[in-house]
């Protein structure tokens, strides 16, 4: 039977054992709402406030500043447009969006970037700032956007497709300043990827709203939170009861939220060991590939990085094409094309680059997890050098040129 590899662990993770665990009680005998007021309700108001204290410890922020979700797209809009929609009503004699500026960056996941899209057909400006080689959007580059009507500014803690660490903390010291000195401007991070690779502390960043998603941290798809920085004012996105604060109504899904708890702590414990083999298992499967595959070049920085991520172009070769002659061999990576209107779209990531549409559409990202192992990364090695020959073997482009 074919061994299979999973190297796509920034797409979704497999659910830890334990948090499978958590989850239990609280789909058989602990049913209750947590807003009944009985003993059913308050054993899974019990299960909530837990939960919320322990998303809360990962993040070094208070258990009152931790918004339930359904996972990081919904935190993302309630973020994004939740502070739009709460200053533009609030704004004297302002006609909608117009007149409140946003500054982003090229690189963030649709879940932020096509959220700013929709505000600027409502009248919202927003700016894309651009990174540059490296992956990396520069503070100067923030600061220089800044406009008087700027009211958010929206940087990913670390890229999805490259795994580069933007500078945040350095952002929101920007933010700050800009606040002290009278400015109504508020920061949020899409810290999808990054919690629970790297340490993520509120405080550091000085961040007023952080986004993060259950199923990049192995728990189950469908849970995610947002921190609100206390005293953040939003306009609730999802509106019914006054669950979260009256921030996100809807009944609690107690057991999702148990789970997310619970992931939260396993990641916490892991933060002190597990990134160092994680991190070494990548650099073992990213300088075999470059010993043996000619052409071949990472995307972005390698200091700047999450663990867990490696992004690497092969010149010549469709990442498409590469992906599933991985996966017909067992071996489960990801590119960051998207298909519109029947072609491959090549990567906006890499593009943002500035290193052309051929490098964008051979880039395959492989994401590792603390359950692969040295073996599986070898046997990657094994295979990956001949599928990227034959592949450029049979490009029509390649015979083309001979
Ligand atoms: C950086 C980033 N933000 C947001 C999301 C969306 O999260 P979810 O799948 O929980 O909606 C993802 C998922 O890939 C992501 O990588």
């Amino acid at each position: 039977m074919l061994e299979r590899i999973y190297l796509d662990n920034s797409a979704t993770t497999p659910v830890d054992p334990a948090v499978v665990e958590a989850m239990m009680p609280f789909l058989t005998g602990k049913f209750g709402n947590a807003s009944s007021i009985h003993f059913y309700g308050q054993e899974a108001k019990a299960a909530v406030d837990r939960a919320r204290h322990q998303v809360a410890a990962l993040l070094n922020a208070r258990p009152n500043e931790i918004v339930f979700t359904s996972g990081g797209t919904e935190s993302n809009n309630l973020a994004v447009r939740g502070l739009i929609n709460a200053r533009a009503s609030s704004a004297d004699g302002r006609d909608g969006l117009t007149g409140c500026h946003v500054i982003t960056t090229a690189i963030e996941h649709p879940a932020v970037a096509n959220v700013c899209e929709a505000l600027e057909k409502k009248g919202c400006s927003v700016t894309y700032l651009p990174v540059y080689q490296d992956g990396i959007v520069r503070v100067n580059d923030v600061s220089a956007a800044i406009r008087e009507e700027t009211v958010l500014v929206s940087v990913m803690a670390a890229n999805n497709e490259i795994g580069t660490i933007q500078p945040v903390a350095e952002v929101g010291r920007l933010v700050r300043t800009l606040r002290n000195e009278g400015q109504k401007i508020w920061f949020h991070t899409d810290a999808v990827q990054a919690v629970g690779k790297i340490r993520v502390d509120v405080e550091e960043i000085g961040c007023d709203l952080l986004s993060l998603s259950g199923h990049k941290i192995n728990a189950p798809k469908g849970i995610g939170a947002l921190y609100v920085r206390r005293g953040v004012r939003l306009e609730a996105q999802n509106v019914g009861g006054r669950q979260e604060r009256g921030l996100r109504g809807g009944t609690e899904p107690v057991q999702m939220i148990a789970a997310l708890g619970t992931a939260c702590e396993i990641a916490e414990r892991r933060l002190e060991t597990g990134s160092v083999s994680v991190a070494e298992l990548r650099d073992r499967l990213e300088a075999g590939v470059l010993e043996a595959v000619p052409e071949s070049s990472i995307n972005g920085s390698r200091e700047a990085r999450l663990p867990n991520i490696t992004n690497i172009s092969f010149k010549g070769v469709e990442g498409e094409a590469l992906l599933i002659s991985l996966d017909m061999q067992g071996i489960a990576v990801s590119t960051g094309s998207a298909c519109s209107s029947g072609s491959l779209e090549p990567s906006p990531v890499i593009r943002a680059l500035g290193h052309g549409d051929e490098f964008a559409r051979g880039a395959v990202r492989f994401s590792l997890g603390p359950q692969n192992t040295i073996e599986e990364i070898d046997r990657v090695l094994e295979v990956l050098p001949a599928s990227v020959e034959n592949l450029r073997r049979l490009s029509p482009r390649n015979a083309a040129a001979k």
